[in-house]
C-alpha cells in the first residue's frame, strides 16, 4: 500500500517536549514498517521530518530558518528522486497547516498532532504523485500509542496516558495544539507496561500535560493514583511521571512517593510563579500557600524526594514584588533543578492580549537574578548525595569525555563515573550500577563503579 516508501531512508529533527519525542518514535517504526530505513545523519536522507514545537517564539521562528537552511542540500548520490521530501509535523504543523507550504515551497507536506498515522500514506502519494499536501485535523479518535514504535533507548520507555489539555493557562499554546484532554483506559495502560517490561524496560515515564487529571473523561473522577499503582506493580525497575498539575496533586499521589518502591524519589511540580496575583491571571487555580502545602506533605511522605519547577519571569505585569515572591519561593523550596523561561505572547491565547510595560532589559536582570539563585539551590540540594552509594542508570558517556559514563540516579541527577576497567560502554547501556558519589557538583554527581 505503501510502496514507494520501500528503501528510502528518512531523518527525523525532534523540538519540543516529551510528546514529541513520543510521537517522533511512532514515526520511525510506522516508517520502518513501511520499509524506509532511519539514517544517522540528515544528508544521508530522501526524506526529512521536523517534529515541531510552538510554545515559545524562539523555537517557533527558529524552525522557518531551518526548513529553509536544508533547502539545498544535496540528496545522497544513491537516489534517483527528484528532491528530498521535507515534510513538517508537531504543533507548528498543527497550528499552520497549509500556510507552511505557502510561504516555504520546498515543503512536500504538513501534518498534525493529530493525525500522525497519516504520514506515510501522505508521504507515499507525494513520492507517487508528486505535488503538496497539507492534512490537519481538529481532533483525532486513535491514540498515536496504537501506533508501532521504535524507541530511541532499548531501556526506557514513554508511555501516555492522556493526550491532550483542558488547563488552557492564560500564556499557553498547547491546548489549541495538541486539543481536548483524552484518557487510555487503565487497562491498556497497564498491559503496555507489562509488554515494556517483559522486553526489558528498566524505566517507564508516564507521560501527559497534566498526569493529575487522568481518568476524568473516562471515569467521571481522576484516577491517576490507580495507574500509578497498576503500572508499579508491573515490576518495572523505575517508574516516573510528567507533568503534574499542582492544582490537581492528590494526597493519595504524594502517599505513593512513600509506598511504591519503585516510584522513584523526584517529582517536577511547575510552579510558574510566586505570587498569587499573577497565578491568578495566568488561570493556573491554586495558590502559593497551596503550593507549599504540597512540598510540605511530599517530603514529609519522601524526606528523600528531589523536587524541580518551570517558572515563567516577565508575564505581564509582573512587579519587583511578584517577582521577588517568585524568587522567595525558589529559595525556600530548594529545588534540585528550575526550568527557568522568560514569558513569550503566543498569538491566541488571552495573555498575549494582556497589558505588558515592564521593560525587556527588566525582565533580563530578573531571570539573571533568578537563574544564579537556581543554582546556588541545586549546589546546595546536590551536597546531600555526597558520600551516598546511588543506584544509577546508565544512559551513554559524558558529552565531553568518552571514557566517562553518564547516567540518572532515582532522584534523576546526572552522575559521572570513569567505566571500569575490563568494562565497555555497550555492556553497561540500559544497566543499573552502584555508584559512589565522590563529589556533588552544581549539575552533576561525581563518582566511581563499586564492584
Ligand atoms: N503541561 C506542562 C508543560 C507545558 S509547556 C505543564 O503544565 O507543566 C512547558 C513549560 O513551558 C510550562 O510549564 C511553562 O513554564 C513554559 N511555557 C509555556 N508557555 C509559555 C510562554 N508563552 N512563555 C514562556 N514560557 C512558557
Ligand atoms: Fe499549558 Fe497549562 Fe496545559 Fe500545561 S497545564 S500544557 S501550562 S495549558
Ligand atoms: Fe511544544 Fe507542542 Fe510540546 S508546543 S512543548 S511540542 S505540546
Amino acid at each position: 500500500m505503501n510502496q514507494f516508501l520501500t528503501g528510502r531512508s528518512f531523518y527525523v529533527f525532534t523540538y519540543g517536549c516529551q510528546m514529541n519525542e513520543h510521537d517522533s518514535e511512532r514515526i520511525v517504526g510506522m516508517l520502518e514498517a513501511c520499509g524506509a530505513h532511519r539514517t544517522d545523519v540528515f544528508e544521508d536522507s530522501e526524506i526529512v521530518i521536523f517534529m515541531t514545537c510552538c510554545v515559545r517564539e524562539a523555537a517557533d521562528v527558529r524552525l522557518r530558518g531551518q526548513v529553509n537552511s536544508i533547502k539545498n542540500v544535496p540528496l545522497p548520490r544513491t537516489s534517483e528522486l527528484k528532491k528530498r521530501v521535507v515534510c513538517i509535523g508537531g504543533c507548528i504543523g498543527q497550528r499552520d497547516g497549509q500556510q507552511l507550504i505557502d510561504d516555504m515551497h520546498h515543503v512536500d507536506v504538513v501534518f498534525g498532532t493529530q493525525n500522525i498515522e497519516r504520514l506515510p500514506y501522505l508521504i507515499n502519494g507525494v513520492l507517487s504523485r508528486g505535488g503538496h499536501i497539507a492534512e490537519v485535523q481538529e481532533e483525532s479518535d486513535t491514540f498515536s500509542t496504537d501506533l508501532p514504535s521504535k524507541r530511541e533507548h532499548d531501556w526506557a520507555a514513554w508511555l501516555p496516558i492522556t493526550v491532550g489539555c483542558n488547563n488552557f493557562c492564560t500564556y499557553c499554546i498547547v491546548p489549541y495544539v495538541r486539543g481536548r484532554e483524552r484518557s487510555r483506559a487503565i487497562e491498556s495502560v497497564v498491559a503496555d507496561a507489562q509488554a515494556l517490561v517483559a522486553e526489558g524496560v528498566q524505566e517507564i515515564t508516564l507521560l501527559g500535560q497534566n498526569v493529575n487529571s487522568y481518568g476524568r473523561d473516562l471515569y467521571g473522577e481522576p484516577r491517576f493514583a490507580d495507574v500509578l499503582k497498576g503500572v508499579a506493580a508491573t515490576g518495572v525497575p523505575r517508574l516516573r511521571f510528567a507533568t503534574s498539575h499542582p492544582k490537581d496533586l492528590t494526597d493519595e499521589v504524594i502517599e505513593a512517593f512513600g509506598t511504591l518502591g519503585n516510584l522513584m524519589p523526584a517529582l517536577h511540580l511547575p510552579v510558574q510563579s510566586g505570587s498569587d496575583a499573577i497565578l491568578k491571571r495566568m488561570h493556573r487555580s491554586y495558590t502559593v500557600e497551596h503550593y507549599l502545602g504540597l512540598i510540605d506533605k511530599l517530603r514529609a511522605a519522601c524526606p528523600d524526594i528531589s523536587l524541580s519547577t518551570d517558572i515563567i519571569v516577565g508575564f505581564p505585569g509582573e512587579t519587583e514584588e511578584d517577582f521577588q515572591a517568585t524568587y522567595d519561593l525558589v529559595e525556600k523550596v530548594g529545588y534540585s533543578q528550575v526550568f527557568t523561561f522568560i514569558y513569550s505572547p503566543r498569538e491566541g491565547t488571552p495573555a498575549a492580549k494582556m497589558k505588558d510595560d515592564t521593560p525587556r532589559s527588566v525582565i533580563q536582570e530578573r531571570f539573571e537574578r533568578l537563574v544564579q539563585m537556581v543554582q546556588d539551590k541545586a549546589y546546595e540540594q546536590n551536597q546531600r548525595f555526597a558520600d551516598r552509594t546511588l543506584d544509577v542508570l546508565v544512559e551513554g558517556v559524558s558529552q565531553r569525555n568518552d571514557s566517562i559514563i553518564a547516567g540518572r540516579s532515582p532522584h534523576n541527577a546526572m552522575v559521572h563515573a570513569p567505566i571500569p576497567e575490563g568494562k565497555t560502554i555497550e555492556q553497561l547501556k540500559g544497566t543499573i550500577i552502584p555508584v559512589h558519589v565522590d563529589e556533588a557538583k552544581t549539575w552533576y554527581l561525581s563518582g566511581t563503579v563499586v564492584e
